[in-house]
C-alpha cells in the first residue's frame, strides 16, 4: 500500500449543513460519568493531542460540547481523524468488561485508543482496518497494545474482510465496535455483515451517531429486532443489545447538548 495515498478519498461537504452553530465557549475538560470506570490508558498514549474544534471541516462534529477532542499526532497522513472523548473511551470499556475472555471486533482503530480499551476490558479482540496496511501504522498500533494486551489485527477493508476474519476463530464474536468508514451507505453495511456473526448473548456499540449515515447503522440491529439506545456523548454513541447482555448505565455531563437530531428521535436515551 503506498505511504502516499490516504485510505478513503476526500468526501464534498459543502451542501451539508455543520450540526453544531456555535462552539462550547469555556475551557474544554475530559469527563468519566459516576459509576464507572476509567483504566486510566492515556499514559500510554503520549502522542494524543488535545485539537481545536474551530478549524475542523467535517459537518458531523458537535463543537458545541464540553468534552476535549483529540488526534493522534503519528497520524500524519489523515490528520484531522479525532478519537473517542475520554467520556466515550470508558464507556466503550465499562460496556465490553461483561465479556472478558469472550471474543470481540473493532472495525475502525486508528491509532488504537479505542481498541486499547477494549483490550483492558479482557476481550480476545480482532481489528480491522485497511490503514494496518501502512506498515508504520501497524507498528505503532502494535506498540500501543503491547502493554495492555494482545489484539488481532487485520489490515483489510470492511465489510469485504469480516466474514474472513470471522472464520480465524470458531467462536462468534460476543461484542462489536463498529468506527470504521463512516459516509453514505458504510455503517450500514457494516452493520449488515456483522449482525450475521455476532453470538446469542451480543452487544454492539457505534461511534458519531449524530452522523445519520452512521445512524442507519445502528437502526439495522433495531429492525432487526434487537434492543438499542443512545448514549449522550460527545459525538453520541448508540448500542445494540440481545439476549443477556445488557448496556452500561451513563450519566451524561449536565452541559451535553441534548441529542434532538431528527434522524435520532427513533431510539431511547440511555443517559
Ligand atoms: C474515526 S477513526 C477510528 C478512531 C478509533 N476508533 C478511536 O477512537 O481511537 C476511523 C477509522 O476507520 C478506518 N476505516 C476507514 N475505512 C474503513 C473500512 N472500510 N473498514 C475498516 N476501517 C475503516 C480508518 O482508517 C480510521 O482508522
Amino acid at each position: 500500500m503506498s505511504d502516499q495515498n490516504p485510505i478513503v478519498g476526500l468526501v464534498d461537504f459543502s451542501a451539508v449543513a455543520p450540526v453544531a452553530k456555535t462552539l462550547w465557549p469555556g475551557p474544554r475538560r475530559d469527563y468519566v460519568s459516576p459509576g464507572l470506570i476509567d483504566p486510566g490508558l492515556m499514559r500510554f498514549f503520549p502522542s494524543l493531542q488535545e485539537g481545536d474544534v474551530a478549524d475542523l471541516q467535517w459537518p458531523y462534529l458537535r463543537k458545541d460540547a464540553p468534552h476535549i477532542w483529540r488526534r493522534d499526532l503519528r497520524g500524519v497522513r489523515n490528520p484531522y481523524i479525532g478519537v473517542l472523548s475520554l467520556d466515550e473511551a470508558s464507556l466503550l470499556h465499562n460496556n465490553a468488561l461483561p465479556f472478558r475472555g469472550r471474543r470481540a471486533l473493532e472495525i475502525g482503530c486508528h491509532y488504537a485508543w479505542s481498541s486499547a480499551h477494549l483490550v483492558a476490558a479482557g476481550v480476545d479482540l480482532d481489528v480491522i482496518d485497511p490503514a494496518l496496511g501502512h506498515a508504520d501504522q501497524m507498528r505503532d498500533v502494535g506498540a500501543s497494545l503491547a502493554p495492555i494486551g494482545p489484539a488481532r489485527l487485520w489490515a483489510g477493508f470492511s465489510p469485504s474482510i469480516v466474514p474472513a476474519v470471522r472464520a480465524m476463530q470458531p467462536e462468534p464474536w460476543s461484542f462489536a465496535f463498529i468506527d470504521g468508514y463512516h459516509e453514505g451507505e458504510a455503517p450500514r453495511d457494516d452493520a449488515r455483515a456483522v449482525i450475521e456473526l455476532l453470538a446469542d448473548d451480543a452487544l454492539v456499540m457505534f461511534h458519531d451517531l449524530i452522523s445519520p449515515h452512521v445512524a442507519a447503522g445502528l437502526a439495522v440491529f433495531a429492525d432487526a429486532g434487537w434492543s438499542v439506545g443512545l448514549y449522550n456523548t460527545m459525538q453520541i454513541m448508540g448500542a445494540a443489545w440481545r439476549g443477556k447482555a445488557t448496556p452500561a448505565p451513563h450519566v451524561a455531563d449536565r452541559d451535553m447538548p441534548a441529542a434532538t437530531a431528527e434522524h435520532l428521535k427513533r431510539f431511547a436515551p440511555l443517559s
